[in-house]
């Protein structure tokens, strides 16, 4: 017997689905379309906006938003890979708070598993270099970033490298999180997307985690301290534009 449960809740999906369009806007606004450096700028800040309230909610958020929940240790987390092996067991694999289910039954991918977590911290940590590297940098026609005229040259190049890279990186990890989705579906017959549209997923009746809640004024005042803190970096820190055209 199974049963849905409430897992992942509004904030994270909302944040997951923006991100994802967002991101494509970075691509197209950057790529394809012409004149649009300024929109792409705007992406940026959003973006950045969305990390800053993912790391917050991962602290202050929803049960299975939080890193507490989902980071293991190194020595777990290992453990868990060889487990997916059939190598070992999981039973007596705890997250970082402690929180364990029952010892009948472990569940590891109720939230995100130990290894989807790693990644969520590696993509979090590239989106972050991505969108702070874009404020230094130049399209070298009209656009400079907020930070541009503040650093040298040689800290620009450095940031020049890591914005295209990071775009390398970030494609590298879309390829491994669609093909773990893939695996979850075929191997698993669990369809990840769908609980990532709804919040809902299977757990099975011998299981006990709680169903997550939305929040509501956590997620605005986290929402609200995000948007103030990507203003305070982009318009109030930012030094003034230097003006290099005399036309
Ligand atoms: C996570 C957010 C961001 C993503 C995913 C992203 C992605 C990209 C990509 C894919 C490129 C093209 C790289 C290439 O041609 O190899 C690019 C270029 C660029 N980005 Fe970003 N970017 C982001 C944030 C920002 C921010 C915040 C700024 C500035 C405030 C910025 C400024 C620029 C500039 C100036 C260029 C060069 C454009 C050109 O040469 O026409 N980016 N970005
Ligand atoms: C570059 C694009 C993408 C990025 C940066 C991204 C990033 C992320 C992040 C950070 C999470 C963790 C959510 C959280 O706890 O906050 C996540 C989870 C998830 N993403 Fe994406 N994602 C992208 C594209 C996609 C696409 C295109 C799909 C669907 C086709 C997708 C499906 C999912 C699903 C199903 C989960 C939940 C996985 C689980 O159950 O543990 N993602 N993604």
């Amino acid at each position: 017997m199974t049963q849905q449960l409430y897992v992942w809740d509004f904030p994270t999906r909302l944040f997951h689905w923006l991100l994802v369009a967002a991101i494509c806007a970075q691509y197209l606004t950057a790529e394809i379309l012409d004149d649009a450096v300024q929109w792409h700028f705007y992406g940026g800040y959003f973006i950045l906006g969305l990390v800053i309230f993912r790391v917050l909610w991962g602290i202050w958020g929803a049960y299975y938003a939080r890193f507490n929940q989902f980071v293991h240790t190194p020595q777990a987390t290992w453990h868990y890979a060889k487990s997916l092996s059939g190598m070992t067991s999981l039973s007596g694999m705890k997250s970082l708070s402690g929180a364990r289910p029952s010892e009948h039954i472990y569940v590891p991918s109720i939230g995100h598993n130990p290894l989807g977590a790693y990644s969520i911290i590696f993509i979090l940590s590239i989106l972050l270099t991505q969108s702070i590297s874009g404020l230094f940098i130049t399209d070298e026609i009209f656009h400079d970033g907020p930070y541009y005229s503040a650093v040298s040259e040689s800290t620009r190049d450095v940031m020049n490298w890591l914005h295209h890279q990071g775009f390398n990186a970030i494609l590298l990890f879309l390829a491994l999180h669609l093909s773990a989705i893939l695996i979850y579906k075929i191997f698993k017959k669990q369809n990840l997307v769908a609980s990532m549209l709804h919040g809902k997923k299977q757990q099975d009746d011998t299981a006990s985690w709680p169903p997550t809640k939305n929040h509501w004024l956590r997620f605005t005042l986290l929402a609200s301290i995000s948007a103030v803190a990507v203003y305070l970096i982009v318009v109030v820190f930012a030094p003034e534009l230097a003006d290099d055209f005399d036309y």
